[in-house]
C-alpha cells in the first residue's frame, strides 16, 4: 500500500465571482454558519432549528403546507421526491418540456413508471394554457409537471393560469422552482401548487446540498392512499414526515451544517424583506439588460415579459468564440458565466444574477470585463458604453 506524503497540497480553491447558472455566490454569513459546531441530528437545539427553518421555508414558499421541509440532497432529489411520491407505476403524467429541466422531469417520471406525455415548446418560449388544453383532455393525467424558471433558456413560466387548467382537469400540479425561489414571487397557496421543489445553490445564496420541498394536503392524501410503496426509500415523504414532523423518528442523518447554512440564508432574505429582495433581482437584471444592449448583445428569450431576472440567457455575438471567451473571463477576471446547453450550446451564454450574486458591483464588473474581451476579439464597441448604460439604470432608480 502507498504511504501518503505528509506534504499533501493544502485545499486552496480560487476566489471566483460566480455569475453562472449556479452554484451562485455564497453570502459570508452563510459560510460562517456552515462552520458552527455540529450537533447531533436529534439534539434539542437542532430539532428547534428544523422547526424554525420549516417555518421560514413556509414563508418563502408562501404556504401553510405542513409537509414543508428540506430534502438532504440537491434540486434533482427535490424533483424526484415530488414525482416518486405522487406517481405509481402506470399513472399518466403530462410534463411540459421547453428546456433541459422539463426533459429531466419527464425522464424521472418515466423511471418512476409513469405513462408520460410530453408537451414540447421551442427553447426560449413558455407555455400558454391553450398549449395544454387538448393534451389534458386526452391524456387525463394524474399529475402535470412544469418548470417555473427554466435555467437552460432563461424563460419565466407563469404558473397561475396553468394551475387553473390543471386542476379543472382533475390533476395535481408539480412545479420546479429551483431557480425562481428567493429571486421572484413564488405563491404556493395562492397558485394552488400541489408539490414544489427548489435548491439551495441559486437565489438562496447557499452551497448546493439541500432541496426545499413543499406538498399540499391534497398531495399528501394522494401519497397516503397509494396502493404501492413509494419507489424510493430515501425520498418517501410519509417516512420523512416522521422526522420533520412532531414524532422526530430517526430517518437518516441530516446534514446538520447545511441546515445552519439554509437557516442563515433564509434569515438574510427576511431581513432584507421578500419584496425588496425580488426588486433587487429585477433591478440588477434591468441594468445588465441595458448594459448588454449598449454593446449589441441580445437575449435568447425574445419577449421581455418572459425573461427571468436571475438567469439571463444571451446570444453570443457573431464572430466570438464561446469557450475561449468564457475561459478568459475566468482566468483574467475570476468571473464564471455559464455555457449554453442542448440546442443553445455554442449559441448562448447564461449569466446568473442569483441571491448574493445579484449585486450592482457584479453587473458592472462583468460588463466591463466582457466589453474589454469583446473589443480584443475585434468587435466595434465603444469602450465604457455598457457600464454607462447599466449605471444609468441604477441612477434612474436612485441606487
Ligand atoms: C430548473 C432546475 N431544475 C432542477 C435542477 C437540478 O438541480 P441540482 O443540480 O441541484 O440537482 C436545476 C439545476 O440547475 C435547475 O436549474
Amino acid at each position: 500500500m502507498r504511504t501518503l506524503k505528509s506534504t499533501l497540497p493544502e485545499l486552496n480553491p480560487p476566489l471566483r465571482t460566480l455569475m453562472g447558472p449556479g452554484p451562485s455566490a455564497i453570502h459570508p454569513r452563510v459560510l460562517e454558519a456552515l462552520a458552527k459546531p455540529t450537533v447531533g441530528h436529534l439534539d434539542p437545539s437542532y430539532l428547534e432549528l428544523m422547526d424554525r427553518t420549516q417555518d421560514l421555508l413556509r414563508q418563502l414558499f408562501r404556504t401553510d403546507n405542513a409537509m414543508t421541509m428540506a430534502i438532504s440532497a440537491t434540486g434533482s432529489a427535490g424533483m424526484e421526491t415530488c414525482v416518486v411520491n405522487l406517481i405509481e407505476p402506470g399513472d399518466p403524467m403530462v410534463v411540459c418540456v421547453n428546456g433541459v429541466f422539463g426533459g429531466r422531469m419527464a425522464d424521472v417520471a418515466e423511471r418512476a413508471g409513469a405513462e408520460v406525455t410530453r408537451i414540447e415548446k421551442p427553447w426560449g418560449e413558455v407555455f400558454e394554457p391553450g398549449d395544454l388544453e387538448s393534451v389534458l383532455a386526452t391524456a387525463k393525467p394524474k399529475v402535470v409537471g412544469i418548470v417555473m424558471a427554466e435555467t437552460s433558456t432563461g424563460a419565466a413560466q407563469a404558473i397561475e393560469p396553468i394551475s387553473q387548467l390543471v386542476h379543472d382537469a382533475g390533476a395535481l400540479l408539480v412545479v420546479d422552482a429551483v431557480t425562481s425561489l428567493g429571486g421572484m414571487p413564488v405563491e404556493v397557496d395562492a397558485w394552488n401548487i400541489d408539490a414544489i421543489y427548489s435548491g439551495t445553490q441559486k437565489c438562496l445564496s447557499c452551497p448546493p446540498g439541500l432541496s426545499p420541498v413543499s406538498l399540499s394536503q391534497r398531495a399528501m392524501e394522494v401519497v397516503l392512499n397509494r396502493k404501492t410503496k413509494v419507489q424510493s426509500w430515501y425520498l418517501d415523504t410519509t417516512m420523512l414526515a416522521n422526522y420533520w414532523g412532531s414524532d422526530r423518528v430517526y430517518h437518516h442523518t441530516a446534514p446538520i451544517n447545511m441546515t445552519y447554512a439554509l437557516y442563515e440564508s433564509l434569515r438574510l432574505i427576511f431581513e432584507e424583506g421578500l419584496e425588496s429582495c425580488f426588486e433587487r433581482h429585477r433591478l440588477n437584471h434591468l441594468a445588465l439588460r441595458d448594459g448588454l444592449a449598449a454593446i449589441g448583445i441580445e437575449f435568447a428569450v425574445r419577449e421581455e415579459a418572459h425573461r427571468l431576472p436571475m438567469l439571463n440567457a444571451v446570444k453570443i455575438p457573431t464572430g466570438v468564440e464561446d469557450a475561449p471567451l468564457r475561459r478568459a473571463l475566468l482566468d483574467r477576471f475570476g468571473i464564471e458565466i455559464g455555457s449554453g446547453l442542448g440546442p443553445f450550446a455554442g449559441q448562448v451564454w447564461r449569466i446568473g444574477l442569483m441571491g448574493h450574486a445579484s449585486r450592482s458591483s457584479n453587473v458592472l464588473l462583468l460588463l466591463s470585463a466582457l466589453e474589454q474581451l469583446l473589443i480584443e476579439a475585434g468587435l466595434a464597441i465603444e469602450a465604457g458604453s455598457s457600464v454607462a448604460a447599466a449605471n444609468a439604470v441604477y441612477v434612474a432608480h436612485g441606487k
